[in-house]
Protein backbone atom coordinates (compact mmCIF):
# COMPACT_ATOMS: atom_id res chain seq x y z
CA UNK A 1 0.00 0.00 0.00
CA UNK A 2 1.68 3.11 -0.67
CA UNK A 3 2.03 5.93 1.87
CA UNK A 4 -0.64 8.38 2.73
CA UNK A 5 0.03 11.75 2.37
CA UNK A 6 -0.53 14.38 5.21
CA UNK A 7 -3.53 15.89 3.52
CA UNK A 8 -5.00 12.08 4.02
CA UNK A 9 -3.96 11.05 7.61
CA UNK A 10 -5.20 14.82 8.77
CA UNK A 11 -8.69 14.24 6.58
CA UNK A 12 -8.49 10.36 7.51
CA UNK A 13 -8.46 10.92 11.51
CA UNK A 14 -11.42 13.23 11.78
CA UNK A 15 -13.60 11.90 8.58
CA UNK A 16 -16.95 10.50 9.42
CA UNK A 17 -17.07 13.43 12.51
CA UNK A 18 -14.36 11.48 14.52
CA UNK A 19 -11.92 13.50 16.89
CA UNK A 20 -8.96 12.86 18.79
CA UNK A 21 -8.45 11.18 22.07
CA UNK A 22 -5.61 13.04 24.05
CA UNK A 23 -3.86 10.27 26.05
CA UNK A 24 -0.78 11.68 26.11
CA UNK A 25 -0.29 12.73 29.87
CA UNK A 26 2.57 12.53 31.25
CA UNK A 27 3.77 10.65 33.81
CA UNK A 28 3.35 13.37 36.44
CA UNK A 29 -0.06 14.82 34.78
CA UNK A 30 -1.62 11.31 35.12
CA UNK A 31 -0.54 11.06 37.91
CA UNK A 32 -2.34 14.01 39.33
CA UNK A 33 -5.37 12.51 37.80
CA UNK A 34 -5.13 9.20 39.16
CA UNK A 35 -4.92 10.86 42.63
CA UNK A 36 -8.30 12.53 42.48
CA UNK A 37 -9.72 8.70 42.38
CA UNK A 38 -6.99 6.90 45.31
CA UNK A 39 -5.17 5.05 41.79
CA UNK A 40 -1.45 4.83 42.35
CA UNK A 41 1.01 6.20 39.86
CA UNK A 42 2.92 3.72 38.55
CA UNK A 43 3.49 2.04 35.53
CA UNK A 44 1.41 -1.36 35.27
CA UNK A 45 -1.14 1.17 35.95
CA UNK A 46 -0.35 3.92 33.78
CA UNK A 47 -0.34 0.76 31.04
CA UNK A 48 -3.68 -1.19 32.20
CA UNK A 49 -5.57 2.14 31.86
CA UNK A 50 -4.41 3.20 28.79
CA UNK A 51 -5.28 -0.57 27.45
CA UNK A 52 -8.93 0.52 28.91
CA UNK A 53 -8.90 3.16 26.38
CA UNK A 54 -8.10 1.44 23.46
CA UNK A 55 -9.23 -1.64 23.41
CA UNK A 56 -12.91 0.17 23.89
CA UNK A 57 -15.31 -1.88 21.61
CA UNK A 58 -16.66 0.80 18.87
CA UNK A 59 -14.32 4.08 19.99
CA UNK A 60 -12.88 3.39 16.53
CA UNK A 61 -16.21 5.04 15.26
CA UNK A 62 -15.63 8.30 17.25
CA UNK A 63 -12.18 8.48 17.62
CA UNK A 64 -9.92 8.99 14.61
CA UNK A 65 -6.51 9.16 16.36
CA UNK A 66 -5.15 8.45 19.47
CA UNK A 67 -2.17 10.68 20.89
CA UNK A 68 0.33 8.77 23.23
CA UNK A 69 3.44 9.90 25.44
CA UNK A 70 6.73 8.45 24.87
CA UNK A 71 6.13 5.38 27.67
CA UNK A 72 2.77 4.63 26.32
CA UNK A 73 4.21 3.81 22.89
CA UNK A 74 6.45 1.33 24.21
CA UNK A 75 3.89 -0.59 26.09
CA UNK A 76 1.57 -3.47 24.94
CA UNK A 77 -2.01 -4.46 25.94
CA UNK A 78 -1.76 -7.88 28.18
CA UNK A 79 -2.11 -9.81 25.14
CA UNK A 80 1.09 -8.94 23.87
CA UNK A 81 0.02 -6.50 21.30
CA UNK A 82 1.55 -3.01 21.18
CA UNK A 83 -1.18 -0.05 21.21
CA UNK A 84 0.24 0.69 17.58
CA UNK A 85 -0.57 -2.19 16.54
CA UNK A 86 -4.25 -2.25 17.92
CA UNK A 87 -4.96 1.17 16.71
CA UNK A 88 -3.92 -0.11 12.75
CA UNK A 89 -6.09 -2.77 12.90
CA UNK A 90 -8.91 -0.73 14.24
CA UNK A 91 -8.30 1.98 11.11
CA UNK A 92 -7.20 4.77 14.02
CA UNK A 93 -4.17 6.65 14.13
CA UNK A 94 -1.32 6.96 16.32
CA UNK A 95 0.07 10.25 17.77
CA UNK A 96 2.75 11.08 19.74
CA UNK A 97 3.33 13.89 21.67
CA UNK A 98 6.90 15.41 21.19
CA UNK A 99 6.88 18.79 22.85
CA UNK A 100 9.25 18.21 26.16
CA UNK A 101 6.98 20.46 28.55
CA UNK A 102 7.08 24.09 29.44
CA UNK A 103 9.78 25.91 31.01
CA UNK A 104 9.65 29.67 32.32
CA UNK A 105 10.63 32.08 29.85
CA UNK A 106 14.13 33.87 30.43
CA UNK A 107 13.51 37.67 31.22
CA UNK A 108 9.66 37.11 30.71
CA UNK A 109 8.57 36.50 34.24
CA UNK A 110 5.03 34.59 34.41
CA UNK A 111 5.54 33.14 31.01
CA UNK A 112 6.50 29.81 29.71
CA UNK A 113 8.25 28.21 26.74
CA UNK A 114 7.59 24.92 25.37
CA UNK A 115 10.99 22.69 25.02
CA UNK A 116 11.79 19.61 22.85
CA UNK A 117 13.64 21.02 19.53
CA UNK A 118 16.40 19.36 20.32
CA UNK A 119 17.03 16.17 18.50
CA UNK A 120 13.78 16.24 17.23
CA UNK A 121 14.42 15.28 13.97
CA UNK A 122 15.95 11.67 15.02
CA UNK A 123 13.20 11.17 17.31
CA UNK A 124 10.49 11.69 14.73
CA UNK A 125 12.31 9.55 12.38
CA UNK A 126 12.03 6.92 14.94
CA UNK A 127 8.77 7.61 15.45
CA UNK A 128 7.68 7.38 11.88
CA UNK A 129 9.29 4.04 11.45
CA UNK A 130 7.40 2.34 14.31
CA UNK A 131 4.40 3.50 12.70
CA UNK A 132 3.47 6.77 14.24
CA UNK A 133 1.51 9.47 11.86
CA UNK A 134 0.54 12.38 13.64
CA UNK A 135 2.37 14.35 16.59
CA UNK A 136 0.99 17.25 19.33
CA UNK A 137 3.61 20.24 20.23
CA UNK A 138 1.59 22.12 22.82
CA UNK A 139 2.86 26.03 23.41
CA UNK A 140 0.93 27.60 26.63
CA UNK A 141 0.07 31.26 26.40
CA UNK A 142 -1.12 32.38 30.17
CA UNK A 143 -3.77 35.74 30.33
CA UNK A 144 -2.83 37.91 32.95
CA UNK A 145 -2.42 41.59 33.68
CA UNK A 146 0.32 43.05 31.07
CA UNK A 147 0.43 39.63 29.89
CA UNK A 148 1.44 37.73 27.75
CA UNK A 149 3.84 39.80 25.85
CA UNK A 150 4.73 39.41 22.28
CA UNK A 151 8.05 37.79 23.32
CA UNK A 152 6.50 35.07 24.64
CA UNK A 153 4.06 34.80 21.55
CA UNK A 154 6.88 34.79 18.72
CA UNK A 155 9.03 32.35 20.99
CA UNK A 156 6.28 30.09 20.99
CA UNK A 157 4.77 30.70 17.83
CA UNK A 158 8.82 29.68 16.26
CA UNK A 159 8.87 26.47 18.23
CA UNK A 160 5.93 25.56 16.71
CA UNK A 161 6.62 26.06 13.46
CA UNK A 162 10.01 24.61 13.75
CA UNK A 163 8.11 21.82 14.96
CA UNK A 164 5.69 21.64 12.32
CA UNK A 165 8.26 21.64 9.68
CA UNK A 166 10.26 18.88 11.23
CA UNK A 167 7.22 16.65 11.18
CA UNK A 168 6.17 16.86 7.80
CA UNK A 169 9.64 16.23 6.37
CA UNK A 170 9.22 13.25 8.38
CA UNK A 171 5.88 12.27 6.96
CA UNK A 172 4.21 13.47 10.24
CA UNK A 173 0.95 15.26 10.72
CA UNK A 174 1.67 17.53 13.17
CA UNK A 175 -1.02 19.00 15.33
CA UNK A 176 -0.28 22.31 16.31
CA UNK A 177 -1.58 23.00 19.45
CA UNK A 178 -1.30 26.82 21.10
CA UNK A 179 -2.97 26.96 24.39
CA UNK A 180 -4.56 29.61 25.71
CA UNK A 181 -5.45 28.85 29.53
CA UNK A 182 -9.03 29.19 30.92
CA UNK A 183 -7.07 30.51 34.30
CA UNK A 184 -8.01 33.52 35.78
CA UNK A 185 -10.81 35.81 35.87
CA UNK A 186 -10.67 37.29 32.51
CA UNK A 187 -14.07 37.59 30.54
CA UNK A 188 -14.99 36.29 26.67
CA UNK A 189 -13.55 39.53 24.90
CA UNK A 190 -10.01 38.97 26.37
CA UNK A 191 -9.76 35.99 25.30
CA UNK A 192 -10.76 36.37 22.03
CA UNK A 193 -8.14 39.23 21.83
CA UNK A 194 -5.35 37.29 23.11
CA UNK A 195 -6.33 34.12 21.08
CA UNK A 196 -6.29 35.86 17.60
CA UNK A 197 -3.42 37.72 18.85
CA UNK A 198 -1.94 34.39 19.48
CA UNK A 199 -3.16 32.97 16.10
CA UNK A 200 -1.58 35.84 13.84
CA UNK A 201 1.58 34.71 15.52
CA UNK A 202 1.21 31.25 14.20
CA UNK A 203 0.22 31.25 11.42
CA UNK A 204 2.90 34.05 10.67
CA UNK A 205 5.46 31.94 11.63
CA UNK A 206 4.07 28.42 9.98
CA UNK A 207 4.44 30.43 6.86
CA UNK A 208 7.48 31.75 7.56
CA UNK A 209 8.75 27.99 8.17
CA UNK A 210 7.29 26.13 4.61
CA UNK A 211 4.97 24.47 6.78
CA UNK A 212 1.64 22.92 4.15
CA UNK A 213 -1.69 24.36 5.99
CA UNK A 214 -3.34 21.15 3.99
CA UNK A 215 -0.88 18.69 5.91
CA UNK A 216 -1.78 20.26 9.41
CA UNK A 217 -4.92 20.03 12.11
CA UNK A 218 -4.57 23.02 14.23
CA UNK A 219 -5.73 22.42 18.29
CA UNK A 220 -6.96 25.76 19.96
CA UNK A 221 -8.35 26.23 22.82
CA UNK A 222 -12.16 28.21 22.29
CA UNK A 223 -13.33 31.15 23.49
CA UNK A 224 -14.42 31.04 26.75
CA UNK A 225 -14.20 33.50 29.81
CA UNK A 226 -11.84 32.59 32.61
CA UNK A 227 -12.68 29.67 35.02
CA UNK A 228 -12.63 32.32 38.41
CA UNK A 229 -14.68 35.32 35.60
CA UNK A 230 -17.61 36.70 37.16
CA UNK A 231 -19.45 36.60 34.01
CA UNK A 232 -19.70 32.79 32.50
CA UNK A 233 -20.79 33.31 28.74
CA UNK A 234 -23.79 30.96 27.34
CA UNK A 235 -23.01 28.10 24.89
CA UNK A 236 -24.02 30.24 22.41
CA UNK A 237 -22.01 33.18 22.97
CA UNK A 238 -18.84 30.46 23.29
CA UNK A 239 -19.83 29.35 20.15
CA UNK A 240 -20.04 32.54 18.18
CA UNK A 241 -16.70 33.82 19.45
CA UNK A 242 -14.90 30.60 19.05
CA UNK A 243 -16.33 30.48 15.09
CA UNK A 244 -15.87 34.38 14.60
CA UNK A 245 -11.79 34.06 16.16
CA UNK A 246 -11.55 30.85 13.31
CA UNK A 247 -12.88 32.81 10.44
CA UNK A 248 -10.26 35.95 11.49
CA UNK A 249 -7.25 33.88 12.17
CA UNK A 250 -7.07 29.85 9.90
CA UNK A 251 -6.79 30.05 6.67
CA UNK A 252 -9.32 27.27 4.61
CA UNK A 253 -6.27 25.34 3.48
CA UNK A 254 -6.12 23.82 7.15
CA UNK A 255 -8.16 20.56 7.00
CA UNK A 256 -9.15 20.62 10.41
CA UNK A 257 -9.74 22.29 13.82
CA UNK A 258 -9.71 19.62 16.93
CA UNK A 259 -10.73 21.74 19.95
CA UNK A 260 -8.83 20.91 23.59
CA UNK A 261 -11.19 20.92 26.64
CA UNK A 262 -8.70 22.95 28.70
CA UNK A 263 -10.47 22.58 31.89
CA UNK A 264 -14.06 22.77 31.13
CA UNK A 265 -16.58 20.15 32.26
CA UNK A 266 -17.32 16.94 29.88
CA UNK A 267 -20.75 18.22 29.54
CA UNK A 268 -19.35 21.69 29.14
CA UNK A 269 -16.70 20.74 26.12
CA UNK A 270 -19.28 18.67 23.89
CA UNK A 271 -22.37 20.96 24.20
CA UNK A 272 -19.76 23.92 23.37
CA UNK A 273 -18.58 21.92 20.01
CA UNK A 274 -21.89 20.91 19.63
CA UNK A 275 -22.91 24.50 19.47
CA UNK A 276 -20.42 25.20 17.51
CA UNK A 277 -21.43 22.63 14.84
CA UNK A 278 -25.33 23.82 14.95
CA UNK A 279 -25.30 27.55 14.58
CA UNK A 280 -22.10 27.65 12.06
CA UNK A 281 -22.35 25.62 9.09
CA UNK A 282 -20.67 25.75 5.54
CA UNK A 283 -17.01 26.46 7.16
CA UNK A 284 -13.78 25.95 5.22
CA UNK A 285 -12.53 23.10 7.91
CA UNK A 286 -14.13 20.46 10.35
CA UNK A 287 -14.45 21.53 13.74
CA UNK A 288 -13.79 18.63 16.07
CA UNK A 289 -12.27 17.52 19.29
CA UNK A 290 -9.21 16.49 20.21
CA UNK A 291 -10.01 16.41 24.58
CA UNK A 292 -7.90 15.28 27.47
CA UNK A 293 -9.76 15.49 30.69
CA UNK A 294 -13.18 15.62 29.05
CA UNK A 295 -12.71 12.53 27.02
CA UNK A 296 -11.45 10.56 30.30
CA UNK A 297 -12.72 12.18 33.43
CA UNK A 298 -15.99 9.77 34.09
CA UNK A 299 -14.02 6.39 32.55
CA UNK A 300 -11.48 7.50 35.03
CA UNK A 301 -13.61 8.12 37.74
CA UNK A 302 -15.39 4.35 36.71
CA UNK A 303 -12.41 2.71 36.48
CA UNK A 304 -10.44 4.13 39.76
CA UNK A 305 -7.47 1.64 39.48
CA UNK A 306 -9.83 -1.72 39.58
CA UNK A 307 -9.51 -4.45 37.29
CA UNK A 308 -13.31 -5.83 38.22
CA UNK A 309 -14.31 -1.97 36.61
CA UNK A 310 -12.63 -1.94 33.26
CA UNK A 311 -15.95 -2.60 31.80
CA UNK A 312 -17.45 0.34 33.44
CA UNK A 313 -14.53 2.38 32.48
CA UNK A 314 -14.67 1.23 28.84
CA UNK A 315 -18.85 2.24 28.91
CA UNK A 316 -18.08 5.64 30.21
CA UNK A 317 -15.32 6.43 27.76
CA UNK A 318 -17.59 5.08 25.06
CA UNK A 319 -20.18 7.07 25.92
CA UNK A 320 -18.01 10.29 25.59
CA UNK A 321 -16.65 9.55 22.60
CA UNK A 322 -20.00 8.78 20.89
CA UNK A 323 -21.57 12.27 22.46
CA UNK A 324 -18.47 14.29 20.84
CA UNK A 325 -18.76 12.90 17.62
CA UNK A 326 -22.09 12.84 17.46
CA UNK A 327 -21.34 17.34 18.91
CA UNK A 328 -18.83 17.48 15.85
CA UNK A 329 -22.01 16.83 13.31
CA UNK A 330 -24.29 19.06 15.91
CA UNK A 331 -26.49 16.38 16.79
CA UNK A 332 -26.08 16.36 20.06
CA UNK A 333 -28.42 17.03 23.01
CA UNK A 334 -27.83 17.70 26.79
CA UNK A 335 -30.65 15.28 26.92
CA UNK A 336 -28.36 12.09 25.98
CA UNK A 337 -26.06 12.78 29.10
CA UNK A 338 -26.42 10.22 31.78
O1 LIG B 1 -2.68 19.61 25.32
C1 LIG B 1 -3.75 19.42 25.83
C2 LIG B 1 -4.35 18.09 25.82
O2 LIG B 1 -3.91 17.32 24.75
C3 LIG B 1 -5.84 18.21 25.80
O3 LIG B 1 -6.22 18.07 27.10
O4 LIG B 1 -8.62 18.44 26.68
O5 LIG B 1 -7.70 18.06 28.97
O6 LIG B 1 -7.26 20.22 27.76
P1 LIG B 1 -7.54 18.76 27.64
Amino acid sequence: MSKRTLNEIANAIIGGYRGVLAADESTATIGKRFAMFGVDNNEENRRAYRELLVTTKDAADHVGGVIFCEETLGQRTKDGRTFIELLQEEGVAAGIKVDKGIQPMPFAPGESITEGLDGLRQRLDGYAKRGVEFAKWRAVIDIAPGLPSDLCLRANAEALARYAALCQEAGIVPIVAPEVLMDGDHGLDRCYEISRHTLAFVFEALYEHRVALEGILLKPNMVIPGKKARDQSTTEDIADATVRLMKQSVPPAVPGIVFLSGGQSEAEATANLNAINVRHKNLPWKLSFSYGRALQQSALRAWSGKAANVQAGQSAFALRAKLNALAARGAYSPAMEP
